[in-house]
């Protein structure tokens, strides 16, 4: 009963959202940091260059590039089983595409990588989080098909270099949201045509399978991973029409963590493309290499669930990870909007195994809220602490009662970070506090709030005490 022994209890963080530094050591500029400081319920801004005047929140970060050992102490005092984290593959390839690496990425990555194990913390490691060199501007990012080469060399030589050291892997971060949020999973324009985004959705998909391929060459030990952002949805009533456009609605999320699962394209996707005249970019050979890059675990991130129907069908362009479709009245909202759902966690987990039949990690959940430091200096965050341990409960029926086997949690944020879809700081999720504000200003002084020790606790139980 419980948590298997093994269970992954940890964090999660990307490279963009945390480190800054963002030009330091040979770094290159990256699609992320292009992106300028937006707020709740805009869409933000992304620019060609980097313009004087404007603010972009992953130049600086929470500066994590030069505090990681204080950030890394503080997980290993929460107990941290596993700590996933993100290269940023402009570091290491600052254009991109050269023939090699810079050394100084390595070997930042190279202390954080044994810092964690000195913890005895296993790294779980995204090779692409939403972000894309902007060197590679100049094949048209992910729609060119030499990036999945340059992307495979730059999976290849960390692969190659972290052997022995990092055994999980993800390759692509929420390849779904292809479809949602373009620029942020490909370097695409959000203008692009839906043939653009499914060419370099290929393009991906070729280079993950490539990549899950050579990374067992390289060790027979390395576990890959896809990682789906998880747009759960319910059909909004028993009309088989709801049903019908709910059923729809999944297809578009879910076509691509169907190839890396199952090494194929789906038949209504093939289906769907033909009729709207897309021709996947497909060269001979292409059909095996999908097949021999089935990862071997189904990971996803889980904050909220939507309502789907026979009227959502065109909604998905502004989705942007907020809500689609319909308003679910079961469900209470965080402050960005987004739909709370403890028990559809259990329902995500049972999805998802019963329809890959592959081990399952949730990789991202967490709640965003303002926090507030009280005149004692200490910071009350019940609400987190509820929101976490009513998902995790969830998750615990789904191993117990379901036989979901399922290999960690890992929480989103468990140090304040930059949000993703609006570049704020003041959407906080961490267990750790940072004192800066949504320009960058303050100390950056990191401060454990009240959910530290909860959580603290909750890994040291093995989620007995919740
Ligand atoms: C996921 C991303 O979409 O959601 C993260 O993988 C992101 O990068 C997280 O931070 C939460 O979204 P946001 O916009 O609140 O940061």
């Amino acid at each position: 009963m419980g948590f298997p022994n093994d269970f992954l209890w940890g964090g999660a963080t990307a490279a963009n959202q945390i480190e800054g530094a963002y030009l330091t050591d040979g770094k290159g500029l990256s699609t992320a940091d292009l992106m300028v400081l937006g707020s709740k319920g805009t869409k933000r801004e992304i620019t060609q260059t980097v313009e004087n005047g404007k603010y972009y929140p992953t130049h600086q970060a929470i500066n994590h590039y030069n505090q990681y050992e204080e950030d890394i102490a503080l997980f290993a005092e929460l107990g941290f089983k596993c700590y996933r984290l993100s290269f940023a593959w402009s570091r290491i390839f600052p254009q991109g595409d050269e023939q090699e690496p810079n050394q100084k990425g390595l070997l930042f990555y190279d202390k954080v990588i044994n810092l964690c194990l000195s913890y005895g913390i296993e790294p779980l490691v995204t090779l692409s989080h939403f972000e894309t060199p902007v060197g590679l501007n100049k094949y048209n990012f992910w729609e060119n098909r030499k990036v999945v080469d340059f992307y495979a060399k730059y999976a290849e030589t960390v692969i190659k270099h972290f052997k022995g050291r990092v055994k999980y892997w993800l390759t692509f971060n929420e390849i779904n949201v292809m479809s949602t949020m373009p620029w942020n999973a490909g370097g695409l324009s959000l203008a692009s045509s839906e043939e653009q985004k499914m060419v370099a959705a290929y393009h991906q998909l070729l280079a993950s399978a490539k990549v899950v391929k050579l990374g067992r060459e390289i060790d027979a030990d390395n576990r890959f991973g896809s990682m789906y952002a998880g747009h759960f949805s319910y059909p909004n009533s028993a009309d088989p029409a709801d049903i019908q456009g709910n059923e729809e609605f999944q297809q578009k999320m879910l076509f691509y963590t169907d190839v890396q699962c199952r090494g194929a394209y789906p038949n209504y996707k093939l289906k769907e493309l033909d009729r709207q005249n897309i021709k996947l970019p497909t060269n001979k050979g292409d059909d095996s290499i999908l097949r021999d890059g089935i990862v071997d675990f189904v990971s996803f991130s889980y904050y909220l669930t939507h309502v789907c129907g026979k009227n959502t069908k065109g909604i998905l362009k502004g989705l942007n990870g907020l809500e689609t479709g319909y308003k679910n009245p079961y469900l209470e909202r965080s402050e960005w909007g987004w739909g709370i759902d403890p028990k559809g966690l259990r329902y995500a987990l049972n999805f998802l195994y019963n329809r890959y039949q592959l081990p399952v990690m949730v990789v991202e959940n967490g709640l965003g809220a303002t926090d507030k430091i009280e005149a004692d200096g200490t910071i009350q965050d019940d609400y987190r602490i509820d929101y976490i341990r009513n998902h995790l409960a969830e998750m615990k029926k789904a191993i117990e009662i379901d036989g979901v086997p399922v290999m960690g949690y890992t929480a989103w944020g468990p140090i304040d970070l930059i949000a993703a879809s609006t570049g704020e700081m003041s959407k906080r999720y961490g267990f750790i506090y940072v004192d800066l504000d949504d320009e960058g200003q303050g100390t950056g002084k990191r401060i454990k709030k009240k959910s530290f020790d909860w959580y603290k606790e909750v890994i040291a139980s093995n989620g007995e005490i919740l």
